[in-house]
């Protein structure tokens, strides 16, 4: 009997310890007097969103249409049982991306350097680790480089061109062949490999590209909650990278930098400059370092280094570009006078470069790039942007103080579609982006590359890769929406960036037979 009365008191002290604990975590904002959207126990405030009914993006958008109507500077959320800081004002925005950037150096990503490789790259590492990273590899990324890299890009739509001759018919899914397209671009400039997804769309580096993004429920379930809670799983040391596709990875750049090394092969892509980086800790013809009195060896980067960057720059480069491409050629397919707009600009560039598309071409397709930057704005990859805050911050003109640790997201998707800033928003409209119509523009209200220092570093080459892309397949078909198309686009639950929820159809049909 008497342990039977142990243990009853035993569980009544645990129910009574959960139920404060709970009663305490849950009333973080309500203490600190910032309004908090509505959330259940245990599943925060984004509840669908973790059980994978709602994309992520649909979430925000509606937490900020809620909380923006209501005049409100920021709100308080819970992401599982983790409070999460959401601004909503975008003076707020830039001070936190821009002005008061010291206190949110970080993302609080998962980052786990000994148990996963791959994962200690640019996007993910931290603090003096990133700055250092980003210093060495700015130089990566300067328009020099990315003059270099154009034929190697252009050499990619000859291939594109092949497969949309082949699968002409009824209707194609473009988001496959697109994500084909850039998994080859991003291929060759990163990795230097000649990976032919668009002649085989069964190759493995396909494959393993598609790995990364589509996942099943438990695959996802892990990235939930790596989302929501990292400092938990950290302590689990647990890999995010599928151990495949971290082995394929590691190998391929391995073996292709051991080849490059032993036969002296130099090619003109993002992998040459990381090499120049591990064996001269500078890029030979860049004034940059001197001028900064870093010692060349403080400089270098290691193997593994190289691996997780090329790794990142293929995670990050190919779907983003590919799903730009994707909704752009979705809008022009609904929109025929844009994308005759569009054509003929294209047409015209071309004349005036006799008929090549350099990258000087590129640069003068200036409609080209309202039409990309309209795309990013309705339907941008990143739809959340996310810092964690490094220092404490007293947020400006409130009482409010920001403890270190506390985790932030910034709402994109909800600032780009917010009808204060860009009227109609449901509208596509290129002309937002007009030189007139930019002038106008209020600062922080577009942010699909993010912002401050932690801005894409390859914002130009993914604009560049888009716009390649595009331009080729503008000059010799023409799209149509179809019966197959879903209208309208559905988002993936499954997934943090802005994807299609299955295949996104369109008709086409050739219009001239012009080689770039
Ligand atoms: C249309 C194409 C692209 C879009 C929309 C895009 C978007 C973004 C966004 C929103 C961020 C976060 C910025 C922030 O937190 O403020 C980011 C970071 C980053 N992106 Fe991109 N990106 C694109 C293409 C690329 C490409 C082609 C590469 C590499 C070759 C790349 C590499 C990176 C890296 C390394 C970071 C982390 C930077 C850092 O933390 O220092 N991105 N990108
Ligand atoms: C984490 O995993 C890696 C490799 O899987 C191992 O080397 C390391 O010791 C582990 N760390 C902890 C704290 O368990
Ligand atoms: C498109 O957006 C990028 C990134 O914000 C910007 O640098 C560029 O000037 C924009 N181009 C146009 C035509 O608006």
């Amino acid at each position: 009997m008497e342990l039977f009365n142990a243990l009853l008191l035993l569980l009544a002290t645990s129910i009574l310890l959960i139920w404060l604990w709970l009663k305490n975590n849950y009333s973080y904002w309500q203490r600190r007097n910032v309004e908090t959207a509505p959330f259940s126990y245990l599943f925060g405030t984004l509840k669908d969103v973790t059980l994978q009914k709602e994309a992520f993006s649909t979430g925000t958008l509606k937490l900020y249409k809620k909380y923006k109507s209501k005049g409100a500077k920021h709100v308080g959320l819970y992401f599982l049982w983790e409070t999460m800081y959401m601004p909503i004002d975008v003076d707020l925005v830039k001070s936190i991306m821009q002005v008061d950037f010291q206190h949110f150096v970080d993302r609080g990503v998962y980052v786990n350097e000994k148990a996963d490789p791959l994962s200690a790259h640019l996007f993910s590492l931290e603090g003096k680790k990133w700055k250092l990273l980003r210093n060495k590899l700015t130089p990566t990324f300067t328009s020099g480089k990315m003059r270099m890299m154009f034929e190697t890009l252009v050499e990619c739509t000859k291939g594109l061109g092949k497969v949309m001759d082949e699968e002409m018919g009824e209707a194609v899914d473009i988001k496959d062949i697109l994500g084909r397209f850039t998994t080859d671009v991003i291929g060759s400039c990163a990795f230097g490999l000649n990976c032919n997804s668009l002649e085989n769309p069964k190759s493995e580096f396909r494959e393993k590209g598609k790995a990364v993004f589509e996942k099943d429920f438990w695959e996802n379930l892990k990235e939930v909650i790596l989302f929501l809670a990292p400092n938990f799983m950290k302590k689990l040391n647990i890999s995010l990278t599928p151990k495949d596709v971290s082995d394929f990875f590691l190998n391929v750049v391995k073996d292709t930098v051991a080849y490059r090394e032993k036969e002296g092969v130099v090619r003109k892509d993002f992998l040459q400059l990381l090499i120049q980086l591990k064996n001269k800790g500078k890029l030979v013809d860049d004034e940059k370092v001197a001028e900064e009195n870093i010692t060349d060896e403080e400089n270098s980067i290691t193997l593994d280094e190289i691996c997780a960057q090329a790794f990142i720059f293929f995670e990050a480069g190919f779907e983003t570009s590919s799903t730009t491409m994707t909704f752009s050629l979705y809008e022009l397919s609904k929109n025929k006078e844009i994308q005759e707009k569009a054509r003929d600009e294209v047409r015209r560039v071309l004349e005036r470069h006799q008929g090549k598309l350099t990258y000087d071409a590129a640069m003068e397709m200036r409609y080209l790039e309202q039409i990309i930057n309209e795309t990013l704005r309705k339907y941008p990859p990143l739809p959340v942007l996310n810092r964690i805050c490094t220092k404490e911050y007293r947020v400006p003109g409130t009482d409010l103080v920001l403890e270190k640790g506390q985790r932030l997201m910034i709402p994109v998707i909800g600032i780009q579609s917010d009808p204060e800033y860009y009227p109609e928003p449901e509208k596509f409209d290129p002309d937002r982006f007009s030189e007139e119509n930019k002038k106008n523009m209020k600062p922080y209200t577009f942010l699909p590359f993010g912002d401050g220092p932690r801005v894409c570093i390859g914002a130009r080459f993914g604009m560049m890769q888009t716009k390649v892309g595009l331009a080729a397949l503008l000059l010799n078909y023409d799209f149509e929406v179809s019966e197959k198309t879903k209208e309208p686009i559905d988002f993936e639950p499954k997934s943090f960036v802005m994807l299609t929820k299955g295949d996104v159809w369109l008709k086409y049909r050739r219009i001239a037979e012009i080689e770039l």
